[in-house]
């Protein structure tokens, strides 16, 4: 990270299986920034926590996770990949944190909130959650954090967090930007509904081409006669096929089935043959990858260093100006 480009950052929870939503919602963005930006991208697991109880699992969907990236293309030779745990300096600089931030600035978040709300069992880690991301955040001093629109109070709060760290002890956190993607590429599920793992209606991003033809197939549509004519806008095949098909594929399927006597099956079938031929190749790699453990593993270490080396100036800096000397 020799040279003079900004620095983005931004983390991705260890939730499950990545799905389609996620790839077009998040990893994709984010390896386009890569193109122009010095990047420091890590799995939340720590964040995943709140929720995620499959101890077994976490450290699986980490790996998940290295390997999409990588099959992907990220580039960790020049940007920073890493998981969250690995740099246990972030726990210490959220207890700085907590120490400024305000108990009413966390009771208007809205993730707390609408559990709270619901009537949920809503433990610390969750109440907590802003400033666990605040020291994300703060400790590595990105100009940038791009994150989807449910995520912008949370890169505000950081950004109050820091205000009123350095209000009490002079010039410590740098503040950074928050990076909204508006154009909120909301990715429907098979259902209709957002994609979400908690609706349990997701497209897995990586499964066996079987699987993904069954999933296809499986999506929502009306019972209009086969030879009768059907409308690709506003369907859920054509909001699909919009973001997987050829560029001038949209017209063309939506001319054909127009006409009538062309099913609903056989426009899936398209859209199937669209997603696979998308993801094929990438697929392929993360196959690879995702056996070679140790690889991954190292992949993970040798991130941990590079965001560790990146982590204690801050908090050095942090600690001599609240007086842990
Ligand atoms: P899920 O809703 O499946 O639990 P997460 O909340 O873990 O997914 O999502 C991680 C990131 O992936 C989010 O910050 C968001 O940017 C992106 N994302 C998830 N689902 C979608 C979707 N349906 N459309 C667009 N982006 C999505
Ligand atoms: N909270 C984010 C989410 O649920 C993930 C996350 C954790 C994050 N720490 C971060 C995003 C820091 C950006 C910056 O999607």
């Amino acid at each position: 990270m020799a040279d003079q480009k900004k620095r983005a950052l931004t983390g991705l929870r260890a939730t499950g299986n990545l799905h389609l939503g996620n790839y077009l919602g998040a990893l994709r963005p984010g390896l386009e920034l890569s193109q122009s930006y010095d990047c420091i991208f890590f799995i939340a697991d720590l964040h995943a926590l709140t929720s995620n109880r499959d101890a077994a699992a976490i450290f699986g969907q980490t790996l998940d996770q290295v390997a999409t990236w990588l099959a992907m293309g990220l580039d960790v030779k020049k940007h920073v990949l890493f998981r969250q745990s690995d740099v246990t300096q972030v726990t210490e600089l959220m207890w700085y944190l907590s120490c400024v931030t305000n108990l009413g600035l966390l009771e208007k978040a809205h993730a707390y909130k609408d559990a709270a709300a619901q009537g949920q069992d809503v433990n610390h880690g969750v109440f907590a959650y802003p400033v666990l991301m605040a020291a994300d955040i703060l400790l590595y001093e990105p100009d940038l954090v791009p994150v989807g629109k449910d995520q912008k109070q949370h890169v505000e709060m950081a950004r109050d967090i820091a205000g009123s760290l350095n209000a009490l002890y002079g010039d410590t956190l740098k503040l950074p930007q928050p990076m909204i993607r508006e154009e909120v590429m909301l990715i429907p599920g098979l259902d209709g509904r957002k994609m979400s793992k908690s609706y349990n209606n997701e497209i897995p991003l990586f499964c066996d081409e079987k699987s993904l033809r069954k999933k296809l197939m499986s999506l929502k549509t009306d019972s209009t006669p086969l030879e009768e004519p059907k409308e690709l806008d506003g369907s859920l095949v054509g909001d699909l096929y919009r973001l997987f098909g050829p560029a001038d594929g949209y017209t063309d399927l939506k001319g054909r089935l127009a006409k009538g006597g062309m099913g609903w099956g056989h426009a899936k079938e398209e859209l199937f043959e669209a997603v696979n031929n998308h993801v094929r190749e990438m697929r392929e790699r993360y196959v690879e990858l995702r056996k070679d453990e140790a690889g991954l593993k190292a992949t993970l270490a040798e991130g941990a260093e590079k965001a560790r080396a990146l982590s204690n100036p801050t908090l050095t800096r942090v600690r001599h100006a609240m007086g842990i000397r």
